[in-house]
């Protein structure tokens, strides 16, 4: 790429297309709690956008609005609206029938889909994605949802009956836990929060939900669906930093769940602040540093490709990207020129630009953090292997490949999360493994090779290093369906969409002898519907 196209590459923001330009800044002064959009007149924290607009000579940050920096206060109102509402268990959505909680959900997301356009727009000026992911991260999280209703229904229908075992009569369902404090990251804030928030809130629990970081204008939207979807109490959003909000209602020992996207460094932080932490559950997904294994006779062209859409998606800002390539030494030369050729490829641009892939940056201190990675792998001997790679203007940064990469330089350790792709080669298969079994990251690996023998040895040692072993395809997290997790510094519990279900809930059982006079209490209980929980209803 050449360097005067990387430098004028906010040249076209101006001229972003009628429907998906932003005209008016919104000074976003609500937030829910107890059912109630309340007005904020406090602090405000503004929203800048990733895309940079002249002035004069410089290029500055659009600004998009405001959100309210809550404080210890409201967000004590938060939970106090979320206590009522749970009841200590006994509140209405605790205690509501799947099938009227399931009633709610499709509300919601039915609500949620008219707000489509608002939502996908403010995605891609609050974190710069590009409109096709935009609108992916959006469909896929209404289909998160109904997918998640689905297998509510199934849960129910398999739990509708009375089991014996010996003398011994049981139903077992599963339960709720309490209150669920949510905080998702800003590189899915609409998509990985709501694969938390939802099968929270459908298990019966009430929530807690700050935004992240980024993308949090793009909420506003929703809170109106949130308000008229659910019974007041049951989901409460608050802004602020998560320190003021979450960290100080944790302290409280009154937050029964702790589902979180972001880094451990901040989740042990807020664990560590419950006075209990035996009560509380908590359900992460944390750092991740996934490598590519390109052995000896893979197909180039399609490791090439898988990993150049592994590492550069989202200019590497997934917890899933790969974010260090080991590739054979026998075939490093031509897999390097390969990538690079493919790199100068990609469309780089405005996140509204058809076909682009490579946007500016919506952190602050991306572009010096990135620029901080590369002089340190150049200072210990790596080169920049591609033209102009680490190129830079204002918040834009154009992919580095850095080769070769070794143990002395913070990119192999380090995750980037961020557009600089680290590569090394390899002589003996023991090296990328020794790297992965020292490794504090223990997400998705992703090998690349044609010949069986060699694919199932590796297969073996790396499924007991990381959750998820990718052939010949780059790591993601989908389909939703599958087990998203890690092991080590990278998550903790399980996520998919029956998993979601089972870490939100606990299970919990009416169990009693078999005798005449329990037969009798049952059957009176079950012929006249007397409880919610001890029913053999089957859902359809
Ligand atoms: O940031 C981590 C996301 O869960 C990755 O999801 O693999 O679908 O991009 P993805």
């Amino acid at each position: 790429m050449q360097e005067a196209e990387i430098m004028n590459v906010f040249e076209s923001a101006p001229a972003a297309p009628e429907n998906m330009n932003i005209h008016h800044e919104l000074e976003q002064k609500v937030y829910l709690v107890g059912g109630e959009l309340k007005t904020w007149d406090g602090p405000v924290q503004d929203v800048f956008s990733p895309v940079c607009v002249k002035q004069g000579n410089e290029y500055v940050r659009k600004r998009l609005g405001s959100f309210p920096v809550l404080t210890e206060k409201e967000s004590f109102e938060a939970l106090q609206a979320a206590q009522d509402a749970y009841d200590l268990g006994r509140g209405e959505w605790p205690t509501m029938p799947v099938k009227k909680r399931i009633a709610h959900m499709h509300a919601f997301v039915n609500a949620m889909k008219e707000q489509k356009q608002e939502v996908v727009k403010y995605l891609m000026w609050e974190i710069g994605k590009n409109y096709s992911d935009s609108e992916k991260e959006f469909d896929r999280t209404v289909e998160y949802i109904i997918d998640t209703t689905e297998a509510l229904k199934n849960l129910d229908r398999k739990n509708s009956r009375i089991e014996k075992k010996g003398d011994i009569y049981a139903q077992i369902r599963r339960g709720p836990f309490g209150i669920t404090a949510c905080m998702g990251p800003y590189n899915y804030p609409l998509n990985e929060t709501f694969a938390l928030l939802i099968p929270a809130l459908i298990m019966g629990n009430v929530v807690i939900f700050k935004p992240a970081r980024h993308g949090v204008l793009l909420i506003h939207p929703l809170l109106k669906a949130f308000q008229q979807s659910f019974p007041k109490g049951v989901i409460n959003v608050i802004y602020g930093s998560g320190r003021a909000t979450i960290g100080a209602l944790m302290k409280s020992g009154k937050i029964d769940v702790f589902a979180f996207i972001g880094n451990s460094e901040s989740a042990n932080v807020i664990k560590k602040s419950h006075p209990k932490p035996n009560r509380l559950r908590s359900v992460l997904g944390l750092e991740a540093k996934n490598p590519a294994i390109v052995l000896a006779d893979a197909d180039i062209e399609l490791a090439v490709s898988e990993c150049i859409s592994g590492s550069l998606s989202f200019n590497g800002q997934r917890c899933t990207a790969l974010k260090i390539l080991f590739v054979h030494e026998s075939i490093v030369e031509k897999f390097n020129a390969a990538f690079v050729a493919k790199l100068e490829t990609l469309k780089m641009g405005m996140p509204w630009e058809k076909g682009v892939m490579i946007t500016p940056l919506p952190e602050k201190d991306k572009p010096e953090f990135i620029k901080g990675l590369i002089d340190d792998a150049v200072a210990h001997g790596a080169k920049v292997i591609n033209k102009n790679g680490g190129a830079s203007v204002a918040s834009f940064v154009y992919p580095a490949v850095l080769y070769p990469v070794n143990a002395s330089m913070r990119l192999y350790h380090e995750e980037q999360f961020g557009p600089v792709v680290p590569i090394l080669s390899f002589k003996n298969i023991a090296e990328p493994i020794q790297y992965m079994v020292e490794s504090n990251f223990g997400q998705q690996v992703s090998i690349f090779g044609t010949d069986s023998n060699e694919i199932a040895e590796l297969v073996d040692p790396l499924v007991n290093q990381v959750c998820r072993v990718n052939v010949n395809c780059q790591c993601q997290r989908g389909p939703d369906v599958y087990p998203f997790n890690g092991r080590k510094d990278s998550a903790e519990g399980t996520l998919s969409v029956t998993a979601a279900l089972r870490v939100f809930s606990i299970r919990t059982m009416v169990a009693m002898k078999d005798n005449e006079l329990n037969k009798k209490i049952v059957s009176e209980i079950l012929d006249q519907r007397k409880s919610k929980f001890l029913s053999t209803d089957y859902l359809l």
